[in-house]
């Protein structure tokens, strides 16, 4: 018998932390705390009373909603991933979005998501640096000095303000990123003292820097990186991320991995000549509600 419970306990939200961790052992899992300020509707799948997959539903970065039904090897091809993306569906409909989105990695998955109607959005690549135990400081472009936000308070706010809403615009997404100031801050930039601004006479020019895990200190996750248009291709987001890799490195991490769309060739170019190699490809797939 397949049962879908709402994950509210911290009990429950870590057995859906243990299903995404499982399915996707490369990313880094949200904490509880997170979950719960994330304000996603949790779902766990039961097969004869064994925890068999998970759901989430939440609002998509990308306009409308998102759903993620994940059900563990062992228990796939018996009907629950349906059940999940049923329930997922309805309760976005319910939210009043008029799509919904996901992410698929493998064959199969696609497969699911095109038999439900599901169509193909774009793309993101995701690339990998192995990070060495004593990575150089960067030298910075002339007129560029490097500050994090740990020094300077208010400077997280500063970089949506001044920087993050002109890369939104800029970004190949298959629909502009809305986010709000406090999504920036809960869940796009959290790390102060890996938070790495360059300033250019006072302004703020560039920005890139890490988003901790703390089930697995030893990786970590780049944040956004981006550059003011007027500077851009003067070298300022190499050495920001150069700048990154050689904090990571004196901060016992040995793995820094990202994601970019297919379309933003210039920010991979800049990680493959910084020593990233490509991983994992993701799929994002969408299609309007009701199902
Ligand atoms: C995608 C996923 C949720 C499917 O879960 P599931 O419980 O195996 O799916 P179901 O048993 O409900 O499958 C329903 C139908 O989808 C299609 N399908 C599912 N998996 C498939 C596969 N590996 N290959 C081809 N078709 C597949 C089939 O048509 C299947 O019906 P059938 O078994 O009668 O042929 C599961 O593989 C998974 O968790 N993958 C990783 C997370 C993910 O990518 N989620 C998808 C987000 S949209």
């Amino acid at each position: 018998m397949i049962e879908l419970r709402v994950a509210e306990t911290d009990e429950e939200l870590e057995l859906w932390r243990d299903v995404r961790r499982a399915l996707l052992p490369n990313e880094r899992a949200a904490s509880v705390a997170e979950l719960r300020s994330g304000g996603s509707f949790m779902l766990l799948a039961y097969r004869d009373s064994e925890l068999a997959g998970s759901g989430s539903a939440a609002k998509s970065d990308l306009g409308g909603g998102s759903i993620f039904p994940r059900v563990l090897p062992e228990h796939r091809r018996n009907g629950i991933g349906t059940m999940l993306l049923q329930r997922l569906a309805s309760h976005a409909e319910a939210a009043g979005y008029d799509t919904v989105g996901s992410m698929v990695e493998d064959a199969g998955a696609l497969a699911f998501a095109q038999r439900f109607g599901f169509s193909e959005t774009g793309r993101q690549v995701e690339q990998v640096r192995a990070v060495a135990a004593d990575e150089p400081w960067p030298a910075l472009p002339d007129g560029i000095e490097i500050v994090t936000a740990a020094e300077r308070p208010g400077l997280i706010r500063q970089l949506y303000d001044e920087l993050a809403l002109q890369a939104f615009e800029d970004m190949p997404t298959p629909s502009k990123v809305e986010i709000t100031p406090a999504e920036w801050e809960s869940e796009w930039v959290t790390w102060p003292e890996a938070t790495f601004a360059a300033l250019a006479g006072g302004d703020i020019v560039g920005m890139a820097g890490l988003v901790q895990d703390a089930d697995q200190p030893g990786r970590a996750e780049n944040a956004l990186t981006t550059v003011r248009r007027d500077w851009r291709g003067r070298g300022v987001a190499r050495a920001l991320k150069e700048t990154t890799i050689a904090w990571a490195s004196r901060h016992g991490i040995h793995e820094i991995y990202t994601w970019t769309q297919t379309g933003n060739e210039n920010m991979r170019a800049v990680n493959e000549r910084l020593g990233y190699v490509t991983r994992d490809i993701s799929i994002s797939v969408r299609r309007e509600l009701p199902l």
